[in-house]
């Protein structure tokens, strides 16, 4: 099936997969904007047709996408990289020149039996490899303010200040005795974001007794107060379930799910359903459309379909895009309960 441009695509799952052959970096300029983007690019480790064999150089390879997708997104975005830890390395500066900003690194350990048997301890140079990461990164919120981009931080004081407001009354407008101006309003790396309720009242309160001809003040266009729904906008979605830590102890693919020709795996790189279902249930809601540029086999298209999301996807190798929308074809009649038996946020 052909979209109207002629491009190759299968749209499963009653609409809510999106898969497309071509260029990630062309067709993502038509798809929403994403709350979510699953990463699962080149690694440098020769895994599939394209990717290099060293990972010097992904920096430039990536930065193109970096940058088209920050453009893009929205602050409500997380973007997933997954990598080996030396291509996340190579990637990070890129990643930060794009407007990406790091949150943190998880870590998948497909265990010891990963390595069983097919590493010589008597002539191996390092220790057996059996991770993989996923850096976890968020759109940069930057206002526009007075002509240049500046953080939200700093945008929250600024304002208060031009009020004429001495900082101390920010802990009066949130009905607190020193909280508010301490985390609220502090240049520092202790700086919280306030929660819609505190940016209200702290808003409200500027413009009640903040100078008459400055007002309106918090606002993003100069007009109206920015308001408690669109101050949630500022910043990505993150859900944090009990028990989980930044070491994701899941097996590699061995199982049914492992998509093979004959014996063979069809791609060295297909991640668990579980693994993409994690990173779409941490940063998105039912609804939200989470982007999968580097397709591969869908698997993050196939979990973010599920689980009520909806994806948009690419795949460049023809070949690979066949298999790919096969496969996700073939499960398109499963429910999220099937795949996903203890679904968090059913
Ligand atoms: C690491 S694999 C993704 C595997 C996938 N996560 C899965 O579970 O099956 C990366 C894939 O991205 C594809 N790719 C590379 N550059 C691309 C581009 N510019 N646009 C779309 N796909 C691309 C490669 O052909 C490869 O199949």
């Amino acid at each position: 099936m052909t979209d109207q441009k002629g491009v190759r695509a299968r749209h499963l799952y009653g609409g809510l997969a999106n898969l497309h052959q071509g260029n990630s970096l062309d067709l993502c300029e038509k798809w929403p904007a994403p709350v979510t983007i699953i990463c699962d690019g080149p690694y440098g480790v020769s895994g599939y047709d394209g990717d290099p064999e060293s990972p010097e150089g992904l920096s430039e390879w990536y930065f193109p996408f970096f940058k088209k997708w920050a453009e893009k997104s929205t602050p409500l975005t997380t973007l997933w990289f997954w990598g080996t830890e030396v291509s996340w390395a190579e990637s990070h500066p890129a990643l930060k020149a794009a407007g990406w900003d790091y949150v943190s690194c998880n870590i998948w350990n497909k265990g010891m039996a990963h390595a069983a048997g097919n590493v010589n301890t008597q002539i191996i140079r390092r220790l057996p490899v059996v991770s993989e990461v996923c850096a976890h990164y968020v759109r940069r919120a930057e206002i526009n303010y007075n002509g240049k981009n500046v953080s939200l931080k700093y945008w929250l004081r600024e304002e208060f200040r031009r009020a004429g407001l001495s900082l101390y009354l920010a802990n009066e407008a949130c009905g607190v005795v020193n909280a508010a101006t301490r985390k609220y309003l502090t240049q520092c790396h202790l700086w919280y974001f306030p929660p819609a309720e505190a940016f209200e009242r702290i808003a409200a309160y500027a413009n009640k007794h903040g100078a008459k001809e400055g007002r309106p003040y918090y606002s993003f266009n100069g007009e109206s107060v920015v308001t408690a729904e669109e101050w949630q906008c500022m910043r990505a979605k993150f859900k944090c379930p009990m028990g989980v830590t930044n070491v994701w102890d899941e097996p590699a693919l061995r199982s049914t799910e492992r998509i093979k020709a004959g014996s063979k795996a069809v791609h060295y790189n297909q991640k668990p359903l579980k693994l993409m279902r994690r990173c779409i249930e941490l940063s998105s809601e039912r609804g939200d459309v989470v982007w999968e540029p580097f397709g591969g086999l869908f698997s993050g298209s196939i979990a973010a379909a599920l689980l009520g999301r909806k994806a948009y996807a690419a795949e460049i190798t023809p070949e690979v895009f066949e298999v790919g929308a096969i496969r996700a074809k073939s499960i398109q009649d499963l429910k999220e309960g099937d795949l996903f038996p203890e679904s968090q946020d059913a």
